[in-house]
């Protein structure tokens, strides 16, 4: 069964943290221009179904420094679903591919993807979750920890929609016993499922809470780290006067909001970002904001990601004897058919 990365909640603490951990080291050994290249010779299978930058981009450097190359399959270039199942496509490209990365619309895709692959596949964002984000957002708050905290100490308040990135933060964070609170509007607050499973966590961990409140105000006064997303995506613009009734003004991360939380919290957005709707550039780009930090560490992430997930299922060091047998039988057909430079 390859270890396929779809869901921080199908891993324990201690996985997660060690994850972190080989982060940091690649992405220190990235600092002095020396990244191994534990993927070398190996091919990353990137499937989208909706547009993305930093996903897309981060993957791709993050495997050609791990010694390999990606294949970017933008959407609507492949028969995924339409005029080939997507079990058959996880088959069929998991035989050429060494790991596979899909953003999806639908979180089933990406499931019935891992479902029939023989490689490992990485979900890049679904309608239902990030967690490739979720785990570079966790090791950016590491780096960014109050003075005298520990990550289980901190309270991150999510301020907007119950988007992908609020479920994934929601389920990491509480994994990590972190206080967790959403903050939006009754109509856009995190389902009763998603704090089923976070409240899971927390028992779990032994320390933390979940809490959804429209009180953003009282909120964020307790917050080590404020994170907002977009209020719409591209399949709901028809929803836009609704929903920005719905969150204007009252949850936009301002530097009203702000001055509400303490002086060390910080601002966290997964970017792409709408300014001037649900944060302002006084916000974003403020000394408090660790928004490109976060970016940043996709790359970082991706890297730990595709070494935790692809590494260990790979043959890293053939027999020098297999390797002059295959070399040997190559070269005396060649020799053969006549196709060796004279
Ligand atoms: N945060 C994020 O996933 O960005 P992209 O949509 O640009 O990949």
């Amino acid at each position: 069964m390859p270890k396929h990365f779809l869901d921080t909640n199908d891993f324990g603490r201690e996985e997660l943290a060690d994850l972190l951990d080989l982060i940091l080291l690649l992405k220190e050994a990235d600092r002095d221009g020396c990244v191994p290249e534990l993927l070398r010779n190996r091919s990353l299978g990137m499937i989208f179904e909706e547009p993305s930058t930093r996903t897309r981009v981060s993957f791709e450097v993050a495997m050609v420094k791990l010694g390999g190359h990606a294949l970017y399959l933008k959407p609507g270039e492949i028969h995924l679903g339409e005029r080939e199942s997507v079990a058959d496509t996880a088959r069929v490209l998991a035989r050429m591919c060494d790991v596979l990365m899909a953003r999806t619309l639908a979180h089933e895709t990406v499931t019935e993807l891992a479902r029939w692959s023989r490689v490992p596949v990485v979900n890049g964002l679904t309608d239902y979750n990030h967690p490739t984000q979720a785990v570079c957002d966790l090791f950016t708050m590491r780096e960014h920890l109050p003075a005298g905290k520990a990550l289980e100490d901190c309270t991150v308040v999510f301020v907007g929609d119950a988007t992908n990135v609020c479920s994934s933060t929601m389920h990491v964070t509480t994994k990590f016993g972190m206080d967790f609170v959403h903050a939006g509007p009754a109509d856009y607050q995190a389902p009763e499922a998603w704090v089923k499973l976070a409240e899971r966590n927390t028992a779990d961990a032994g320390t933390g809470s979940v809490r959804v409140t429209d009180e953003v105000e009282d909120a964020v006064r307790s917050a080590d780290f404020v994170y907002t997303d977009l209020w719409w995506w591209v399949d709901q613009e028809d929803e836009i006067p609704q929903r920005r009734a719905a969150f204007m003004p009252r949850y936009q991360v301002n530097a009203d909001l702000m001055a509400l939380a303490p002086p060390h919290a910080r601002f966290m957005h997964c970017l792409p970002a709408s300014r001037g709707v649900e944060v302002t550039d006084e916000v974003a780009d403020s000394p408090q904001s660790i928004i490109f930090d976060q970016a940043e560490n996709r790359l970082h992430a991706e890297k730990g990601i595709l070494v935790w997930t692809a590494y260990p299922g790979i043959e890293h060091h053939p027999a020098p004897e297999l390797r002059a047998h295959h070399a040997g039988r190559i070269a005396e057909h060649l020799g053969r058919a006549g196709w060796t430079r004279r």
